[in-house]
């Protein structure tokens, strides 16, 4: 046991680590290396993860698009994104853009503000939406259609819209933000789970699509 543990397993322990180490650290750079410069378009940065994210790719040194419907968070959000000048790379200084992705008219205005920002997107991250709680008997039809309104037309309208530009450029990454209530039913979150539901149904078509029609 000593001769193999010498001699073949704590070799080979080491050499795997040691590989997998490598290819940790290769991933980071590269993907480091890709969003610096990239455009990036968070839906949902006034708050929670959507903020949080923003922080991470300004870091990166991202070019980004902000958006959300309270244009003082966005503010907010965007001073003190440049005013934490932390890392070694280029920042950008943010845009913002207020929409509602309940309004659909809204999202034709917004797409195009959003591409005369940079020119162009690299990485839309679909995070905004809405989470509603309530007995089924008691959710009324308008709160159903406003979640879907929010968490299905709004999104699928925006990448539909941002789309084209990707596909021209052969280049542009879609991040679906979405819920575990898509996948399983939760008692009270029947708007909700019906709307997470058809998220995670588009974000399979958006993959089938990309995969034949586009870039990486
Ligand atoms: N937190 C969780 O535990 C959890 C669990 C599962 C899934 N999720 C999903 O993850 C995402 C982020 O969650 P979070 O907790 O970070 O949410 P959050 O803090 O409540 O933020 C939601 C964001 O969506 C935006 N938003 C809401 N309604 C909008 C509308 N009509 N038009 C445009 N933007 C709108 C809000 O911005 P404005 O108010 O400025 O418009 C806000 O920035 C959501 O899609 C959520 O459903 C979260």
């Amino acid at each position: 046991m000593d001769f193999l543990t010498s001699t073949a397993i704590l070799p080979l322990l080491f050499g795997c680590v040691g590989v997998f180490s490598l290819l940790k650290l290769l991933q980071r750079m590269r993907m480091r290396a890709y969003l610096q410069n990239a455009v990036v378009v968070i839906t949902g940065a006034t708050s929670g993860l959507g903020r949080e994210c923003a922080k991470v790719f300004y870091a990166a040194g991202a070019k980004l698009v902000l958006c959300g419907r309270n244009r003082e968070a966005l503010e907010e959000l965007t001073k003190e994104l440049t005013a934490s000048q932390v890392t070694k790379v280029e920042m950008h200084k943010p845009y913002m853009v207020t929409f509602d992705l309940a309004d659909p008219g809204a999202i034709v205005a917004a797409t195009a503000e959003i591409l005369r920002c940079f020119g162009y997107v690299d990485v839309l991250i679909n995070n905004a939406g809405v989470s509603y709680r309530g007995a089924i008997t008691d959710t009324t039809m308008d709160v159903d259609k406003t979640v879907m309104e929010i968490n299905y037309f709004g999104p699928v309208a925006l990448t539909k819209a941002l789309l084209p530009s990707m596909i021209k450029r052969q280049r542009g990454h879609i991040v679906a933000i979405s819920s575990i209530q898509g996948k399983i039913s939760i008692p009270f979150r029947s708007a909700s789970h019906t709307a997470f539901n058809q998220h995670v149904g588009i974000c399979s078509w958006h993959l089938q699509m990309l995969d034949s029609a586009t870039p990486s």
